[in-house]
């Protein structure tokens, strides 16, 4: 696959089964973003774009956030070094502005550090929720159409994709969930019509190389067809 996309689900109940706080089942979650990194580089795949913080999270306690929000910040603080070795551009959607302006950043600078890489892009989800892109889409073409510079007939779905976040960045071929549950919870939602969805019955911080490999292999036996024959 060019694009994988992982829901990392089930960060609180491993921490839990393990009588640890919340925040100790994130931290371990940050290990497996450096493993699947890894796998990704192993198999070429181009994009990787993962489901860190949904505009959901938002509502969970301020303690938790705030334990996101610093493990976020380490991981831009830290692993420069390691995305400038491999060779992976960092880039990010959601409605970054909601971020703290001192994660928001590091955010940019590392951004711009790993610019020019070209073997993988890293696409981090925050504060991201597919609705609202979807409403900010339809927002912006309706500004375009009542300003006339477009016509409400120019409106198909390459236009439409334009205006998503990811723009320029091909549809994921592979989808990823753990921890077994069968949900999209507002992820990519125009971007995944053809993806195929590999559900994994781990918790997001035993997820390892290997499941990446397995969950590939699957998307591989699978036949695509796009709704034809
Ligand atoms: C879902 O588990 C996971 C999250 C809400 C956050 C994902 C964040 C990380 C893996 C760590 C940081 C990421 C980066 C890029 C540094 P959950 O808390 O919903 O688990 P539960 O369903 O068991 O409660």
């Amino acid at each position: 696959p060019k694009h994988v996309a992982i829901i990392m689900d089930g960060n609180g109940r491993w921490a839990k089964d393990r009588g640890l706080p919340r925040r100790e089942g994130h931290r371990a979650g940050a290990e497996s973003v450096r493993e699947v990194v890894d796998a990704c580089k192993e198999l070429g795949v181009e994009y990787l774009t993962l489901y860190a913080f949904s505009s959901e999270n938002w509502n969970r306690p301020e303690a938790e956030v705030k334990a996101l929000m610093a493990l976020l910040d380490r991981f831009l603080d830290e692993r420069g070094k390691d995305l400038m070795r491999q060779d992976v551009k960092l880039e990010a959607i959601g409605q970054i502005e909601r971020l703290p302006a001192s994660t928001r950043k590091r955010l940019e600078k590392l951004k711009e550090k790993t610019a020019n890489n070209k073997s993988l892009t890293l696409v981090l989800a925050l504060s991201y929720g597919a609705r609202e892109e979807i409403v900010a889409a339809a927002r912006s073409l309706a500004t375009d159409a009542a300003a006339g510079t477009i016509k409400p007939e120019d409106i198909d779905c390459t236009l439409f994709a334009s205006r998503l976040s990811t723009a320029g960045i091909p549809d994921p071929d592979l989808l990823v969930r753990t921890s077994g549950e069968l949900r999209v919870s507002n992820f990519l939602l125009w971007q995944i019509s053809y993806s195929e969805i590999v559900i994994v019955k781990k918790f997001w911080p035993e997820f390892r190389q290997g499941d990446l490999f397995e969950a590939v292999a699957e998307y591989t036996r699978r036949h695509r067809r796009f709704g034809a024959l």
